[in-house]
């Protein structure tokens, strides 16, 4: 990561939240608890799956990979969004910033790919129930998880390669609480708008095709569910329903923060923080502790870990 000569910018300024001491206070305490919220919920899905056999199918194995992510994702902006919140000078190195755009987009590639996995795996459970052991097989589960890691550095090395050797030599406000491709970009100091256009466009066409192929899949699988069953009609619907909702808040500020053309500072800082600490929360309640395989090994899990403390 050489900088040119001409490049005189060595970090960056990031905007803070909040002016206000108060308002310091409570973002402090509500980003915290979503933060220790997102670590214990994804680490304790993780370690649920991983240490049951029970839990050893495709649709649990694409969870705990989403977990991981999801606890990945918030790491890249969330712990230094509570740090700044109280310091007075919220910069940040050239190379950190840089280090934090590469993760953003490789863990929201990843994860991206992993919500049509899992929508791919609901629908072979619900459209193809007789198929389903032998098209999501332990390889294909395999399989999906490592299509999303490729896509997800494929995506962030593509988008890397355009502004790593930009010159940067004049103001060096993000205009953010966090580093990302759009607003760097604006700061080189070359005309850029072709760059600016093929860096947003690739995320924009990322977040923007993957909603659309999701809701569709989504809108599919309902309507089969409603030709097959009208017994299951209404558990299959709520089950589907959670997911789309998912859906929406994940890509929604996506498509906002890199498809919409008229930027409002206040309007992104929320859908960022929205994707960066909301969703991740999300995900494990939605997805994975409203189910029942899942609330029944967490229960055997919780006793086991109660009567070996009794016995100590
Ligand atoms: C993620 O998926 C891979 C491939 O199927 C699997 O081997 C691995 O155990 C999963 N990770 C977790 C944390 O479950």
């Amino acid at each position: 990561m050489d900088q040119t000569n001409s490049s005189v910018v060595t970090e960056f300024v990031l905007v803070g939240l909040t002016q206000s001491l108060g308002m310091q206070f409570l973002l402090f305490l509500l980003f915290s608890t979503f933060y220790v919220g997102i670590i214990l919920g994804n680490l304790f899905i993780v370690f649920t799956v991983i240490s049951d056999s029970h839990l050893h199918s495709p649709m649990y194995i694409l969870l705990a990979n989403l977990s991981l992510i999801d606890l990945g994702l918030s790491s890249t902006t969330v712990p230094r969004m509570i740090s700044d919140l109280f310091s007075d000078c919220k910069t940040i190195s050239f190379h950190n910033c840089m280090i934090q755009m590469f993760f953003i987009h490789v863990t929201g590639g990843v994860e991206m790919v992993l919500l049509i996995a899992i929508a791919y795996d609901r629908y072979t459970a619900i459209c193809k129930p007789l198929h389903y052991l032998t098209i999501m097989n332990p390889q294909m589960c395999m399989l999906l998880v490592v299509a999303a890691w490729i896509t997800g550095v494929t995506h962030a090395v593509f988008q890397f390669a355009f502004v790593i050797n930009l010159p940067f030599c004049g103001p060096n406000n993000v205009g953010s609480f966090y580093c990302d491709f759009p607003r760097v970009i604006k700061l080189a100091c070359i005309d850029n708008y072709g760059l600016e256009f093929v860096v947003t466009a690739n995320s924009g066409f990322l977040s923007t095709g993957t909603f659309f192929l999701l809701v569709v899949s989504y809108i599919f699988i309902l309507v089969t569910v409603r030709q097959h069953s009208s017994k299951d009609l209404s558990k299959a619907f709520f089950t589907l329903s959670t997911h789309i909702t998912v859906v929406f808040l994940f890509f929604l500020p996506c498509m906002f923060l890199y498809v919409w053309p008229f930027p409002t500072k206040s309007l992104d800082t929320f859908l960022a923080i929205v994707d960066f600490a909301v969703t991740p929360v999300l995900n494990p309640a939605i997805y994975t502790l409203r189910n029942r395989d899942m609330k029944v090994e967490m229960r055997r899990l919780s006793r086991q870990v109660i009567s070996s403390r009794e016995m100590t």
